[in-house]
């Protein structure tokens, strides 16, 4: 579960969004639907580049309301306290993002296509200062698991 934010015509927007990961490593690529509903997804298209956020779990409540209205009619940053940087969306003390990265948009293909966007890692931050932070996986409906136990298996896969 992630937090989108874009930034086009001076307008900084965020959304709550699942997203998908692929596996290669390098370049370090994810990718994300966006629905042509979403105020989102012109900013994306336009500008093609993004922040994505990953929340620990004491942003959920936020990340659920930011999920629940659109940039078109609220100024979500203002309205939910979320903190805009020139490459940060969210790096406000107590914030609670675990790591954040720029993206650029890799690939318009599946995009113009599907909404599919394959996304670059331009840029990436992490907070060392969470220990064992818990991170939330959207299951619908308002529903998320939050993580739990770990377990180590030996692979030569990253
Ligand atoms: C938990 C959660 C997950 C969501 N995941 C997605 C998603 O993967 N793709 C999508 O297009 N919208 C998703 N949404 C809906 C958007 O976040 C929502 O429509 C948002 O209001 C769009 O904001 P915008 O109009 O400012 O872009 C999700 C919402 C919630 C609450």
């Amino acid at each position: 579960m992630v937090l989108l934010t874009t930034a086009h015509k001076g307008c900084a927007n965020v959304m709550a969004n699942v997203l998908a990961r692929d596996g290669r490593v390098e370049p370090p690529l994810v990718a994300c639907v966006v629905s042509d509903a979403n105020y989102s997804l012109p900013a994306l298209r336009a500008t093609k580049e993004c922040v994505i956020a990953i929340p620990a779990l004491a942003l959920a409540p936020k990340v659920v309301v930011v999920g629940n209205c659109s940039g078109r009619r609220v100024e979500k940053f203002e309205v939910f306290g979320l903190t805009p940087c020139q490459q940060s969306a969210f790096r406000a003390p107590n914030s609670r993002v675990l790591r954040e990265s720029r993206m650029s948009v890799a690939d318009t293909r599946l995009a113009n296509k599907f909404n599919l966007f394959v996304l670059e890692v331009l840029k990436a931050w992490f907070d060392p200062t969470q220990k064992n932070p818990k991170t939330i996986h959207h299951h619908g409906h308002g529903r998320f698991t939050v993580d739990g136990e770990m377990v180590k298996l030996k692979s030569g896969k990253p």
